[in-house]
């Protein structure tokens, strides 16, 4: 049996626009991902995060079913329009009583929620005034914070400020790929460290409001490997790992950009836009640090490539259906490098007597890695695959050996790396239902449980079963 350490949460993700649906109940503003979904070409399928799947009216069903699934936890985000309709101004109680209801729920239902502030639907109000490329954006966020940590900060005790920033910075504003749709190096550089800022200012907010409760920020990141031995792929692979995970690693806990990567932007006459106290308040020491990952990338030069000079290219193994190559033993790697690189060199410039947390919720003479003043949490991690619902002896059921393959052979490198020392405290699986995948629309299913979307309906696929003994065992077979 490979056991996971004693307190380590098992939980689910969703984030707001991609679940709720009633994009324009009870106030809610419209959001950058509104508008950009509703221009031609944008997603795969001509969709949009209406309806979703419904989540804002069947909330207290899906709590059940997270219930019947013995999650411990649920990661979900606050969408911003429905609390600032245009960004500013009054609160919308509506959209804030959304959210307390929900967190009741889950509390009833003794599930854990993590909640993230950010999951990448500005409302369109703050875009048109410039979005995350105007530094007041930032403060407009801080806002935001503030009002729904008075509001939920009594009961929430896991709290996330930005999801994914490089995602947010460079698929939405130099490759287009994402909301608001820019193409701008400049304006992509500019906009991570709007988002940076932000993510200080709430946790600073976070600290002066003196909330029980850890707050940290969910990082997107990826095992790097050359695609080949020639010393452009091999600096080329150098180069993704500054330019994508250290540039939002190195201010976090080092309160500096990584020279290399400033000095490549330098060199296209583009610079991240710091100002005096910016990079202290950014380097704030944080609770825990979230890591999504999926898969890792390997990675050639390519000076066609105008921006970042590299090209990922695919690698050996199998892949999910966004095409990403499954490599569990990248999780290891990752979690071991941050702990190595990141965790510790911090940790060991903290005074002994400064370290424990009262909150934690450590467990007898077992090491907890909650124990640890900044753990890793897993805070997405899963795969899309085809899945068809059949019904069989009268019952719906989705067979997905290969989502259960996926998720059993990541769990094992968390495993691995906490043998290896690196604390990490948690895991949530993207995600609890099929939901709106971004610029795929309804193409690609991630979730443990299918959603039937004509009717709405939820089923259970073979995964969140499986799933679900992991929990119960809280570990693998050996
Ligand atoms: C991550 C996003 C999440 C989901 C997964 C598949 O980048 O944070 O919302 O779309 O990818």
């Amino acid at each position: 049996m490979l056991a996971f350490p004693e307190g380590f949460l098992w939980g689910t993700a969703t984030s707001a626009y991609q679940v709720e649906g009633s994009t324009r109940a009870d106030g809610r503003g419209e959001s950058i991902w509104d508008r950009f979904t509703a221009e031609p070409g944008r997603i795969d399928d001509g969709s949009s995060g209406e309806p979703a799947c419904d989540h804002y009216r069947r909330w207290r069903e899906d709590i059940q079913l997270m219930q019947a699934l013995g999650l411990q936890a649920y990661r979900f985000s606050i969408s911003w329009p429905r609390i600032y309709p245009t960004g500013e101004g009054a609160p919308n109680p509506a959209g804030l009583d959304f959210y307390d209801r929900l967190v009741d729920g889950l509390l009833d239902a003794q599930i854990e929620p993590l909640v993230t502030l950010y999951h990448w639907d500005l409302p369109q109000a703050l875009q048109a005034q410039g979005g995350w490329a105007r530094r007041e954006t930032a403060a407009r966020f801080r806002d935001l914070a503030v009002t729904v940590m008075e509001r939920l900060g009594d009961r929430v005790k896991l709290w996330l400020t930005i999801n994914e920033p490089w995602v947010v910075a460079f698929l939405g504003h130099l490759y287009g790929e994402h909301a608001p749709g820019l193409r701008d190096l400049a304006t992509a550089v500019r906009v991570s460290h709007h988002l940076l800022l932000a993510h200080g200012l709430a946790l600073q907010a976070f600290r002066q409001l003196n909330l029980p409760g850890r707050m940290g920020i969910s990082l997107d990141l990826h095992a790097y490997v050359p695609a080949s031995s020639a010393p452009e792929d091999q600096e080329a692979a150098q180069r993704a790992l500054a330019l994508e995970s250290g540039w939002f690693l190195d201010p976090l806990f080092r309160g500096r950009y990584p020279d290399t990567a400033l000095a490549w932007y330098q060199a296209r006459q583009v610079e991240p836009p710091v100002e005096p106290g910016d990079l202290e308040l950014i380097a704030q020491p944080m609770d825990f640090l979230g890591v999504n990952y999926y898969t890792r990338h390997v990675v050639a030069h390519d000076p066609s490539e105008p921006w970042t000079g590299i090209r990922n290219v695919a690698g050996p193994g199998p892949v999910t259906a966004m095409g990403w190559e499954v490599y569990p033993q990248g999780l290891q790697e990752v979690l071991t490098w941050v702990h190595r690189t990141y965790l510790a060199p911090r940790l060991a410039a903290v005074p002994a007597s400064s370290r424990a947390r009262e909150e934690v919720p450590s467990a007898g003479s077992q090491p907890s890695p909650w124990d640890h003043p900044c753990p890793l949490i897993i805070t997405e991690n899963g795969a899309a695959y085809p899945d068809e619902l059949v019904e069989e002896g009268g019952e719906l059921r989705v067979a997905d050996p290969e989502r259960i393959a996926y998720l059993e052979g990541h769990l094992r490198a968390i495993w691995q790396a906490l043998q290896e020392g690196a604390p990490v405290a948690g895991y949530f699986a993207w995600s609890f239902l099929d939901n709106f995948e971004w610029a795929r629309g309804y193409t690609r299913r991630f979730g443990l449980v299918y959603v039937d979307y004509p009717t709405q309906r939820r089923i259970p696929k073979a995964s969140a079963l499986w799933y679900r003994d992991v929990i119960a065992r809280h570990g693998l077979d050996a």
